[in-house]
């Protein structure tokens, strides 16, 4: 990992909410999971309805195995600026509803 981190902010990762261009927030870090669209054995979909959200609950809902969470160090890209997240509580995914 390079040792200056870049630290994002809520509006520029929420931007990247395309299957071929997808940024999600997992406890305060951001991944850019565009190359593992097409393996994410959840499907992409699921990952594309996490954009825009802090998905950390959910993510951690699905019970993602120790695997699963090495796996996410190499879609890493930044930290999270928390401070720019928006109040509204609708920002946060419904795993369960939008299935
Ligand atoms: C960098 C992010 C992610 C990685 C590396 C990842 C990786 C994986 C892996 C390896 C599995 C297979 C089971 C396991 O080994 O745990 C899995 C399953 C699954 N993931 Fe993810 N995942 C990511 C993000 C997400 C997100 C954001 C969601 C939605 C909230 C999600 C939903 C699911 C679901 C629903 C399954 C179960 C699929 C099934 O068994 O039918 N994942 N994921």
């Amino acid at each position: 990992m390079a040792s200056v981190q870049k630290t994002l902010v809520f509006d520029n990762v929420a931007k990247h909410n395309k299957i071929d261009d997808c940024w999600i927030i997992i406890s305060g870090k951001v991944y850019d999971v565009t190359p593992f669209m097409d393996d994410h054995p959840g499907g992409g979909e699921v990952m594309r309805k996490a954009t825009g959200k802090d998905v950390t609950v959910d993510y951690g809902d699905v019970v993602h195995s120790e695997k699963a969470n090495q796996m996410k160090q190499n879609y890493y890209i930044g930290e999270f600026d928390q401070t720019t997240f928006p109040e509204k509580r609708s920002q946060i995914y419904n795993l369960k509803k939008s299935l």
